[in-house]
């Protein structure tokens, strides 16, 4: 099975640190289920991954994916030097990072995000450093509460997607809250990792499931209510969810793993790393 970059998910495996015990299941959860399930996992967890990949993270580094690929030297967002007075839509931005990356370079960054724990720990951050804070904003991705045409860029590392159940409708919303050729780029878990184990080792090489099957992978307790979910799409789902959205693909980045970089992040591991992707990065443009 595969999921997002910090969450260790395993149909043995313990979940979420919190010493629960949920079945790890494939069945249908609709996008109300499916965003209170990320709503009160993300609230639970939020200590831990900051606590676990802060440091990779950094406090105002933009990265994508576990593979480390930086934005300062990817530019999937453009010229750099363009993004000064922009208006930014960070989507599912945890503490904020990319936020801050984004703000330092003179765009006025909104960073989004479901959790609220999330949210605190963006605070944490700009309160340590004494930073003017990053605005932020509780909020669902599926619906967005903003005017339409109120950004010109969007973003999201490995924020949101892989959580929605309707990311058709997700890719219309942020069509709706961009202005005309304004850039929205996202990285999510490469959907060729649906099909294998999440292990970061020699057993998360061999496929064990179809990568056609969007059935999500859901995480329950014991009266059945979802505790975690994810949603799977194939790369041609995501082309054609973003085409219907009104969008034009500028790129699909498929970052290689590094060479000198042995840090693991869930399944996500050099040895895997130089045989299959891990992340999908698309670059897309409003019409
Ligand atoms: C893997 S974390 C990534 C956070 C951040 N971008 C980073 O790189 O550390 C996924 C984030 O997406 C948020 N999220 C999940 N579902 C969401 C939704 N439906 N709307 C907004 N945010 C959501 C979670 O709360 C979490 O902070």
């Amino acid at each position: 099975m595969t999921t997002t970059p910090d969450h260790p998910a395993d149909d043995d495996r313990e979940h979420g640190g919190h010493g629960e015990e949920d079945d790890a299941v494939r069945r249908t959860a609709d996008p109300g289920e499916s965003s209170r399930a990320s709503r009160h996992w993300w609230d639970r967890n939020a200590d831990e991954y900051q606590d676990e990949h802060g440091a990779f993270l950094g406090d105002d580094r933009f990265t994508w994916c576990p593979e480390g690929l930086d934005e300062a030297d990817a530019r999937l967002l453009g010229d750099p030097a363009a993004l000064k007075g922009l208006d930014v839509l960070e989507i599912g931005a945890g503490a904020a990072q990319c936020s801050r990356w984004l703000a330092a370079r003179g765009a006025r960054p909104v960073a989004l995000d479901i959790s609220f724990r999330q949210l605190q720990h963006s605070r944490r951050i700009d309160l340590v450093r004494g930073d003017e804070p990053v605005a932020v904003v509780q909020a669902d991705a599926a619906v967005l509460p903003f005017a339409d045409g109120a950004f010109d860029l969007a973003c999201s590392a490995y924020g949101a997607v892989p959580f929605s159940a309707d990311t058709a409708a997700l890719m219309r919303e942020v069509h709706r809250v961009l202005r005309p050729g304004a850039r929205w780029v996202f990285s999510v878990t490469h959907p060729i990792r649906w099909a294998f184990p999440d292990e970061p080792g020699v057993e998360g090489l061999t496929a064990t499931a179809s990568y056609f099957d969007r059935t999500p992978y859901v995480e329950q307790d014991e009266q059945g209510r979802a505790t975690y979910v994810e949603h799977h799409r194939t790369l041609g789902d995501r082309v054609r969810e973003l085409a219907a959205a009104g969008f034009r693909l500028l790129d699909l980045v498929e970052p290689e793993w590094p060479e000198g970089h042995d840090q693991e992040w869930g399944g996500w591991s050099p040895l895997r790393g130089r045989l299959i992707p891990g992340t999908a990065i698309f670059v897309a443009q409003r019409g």
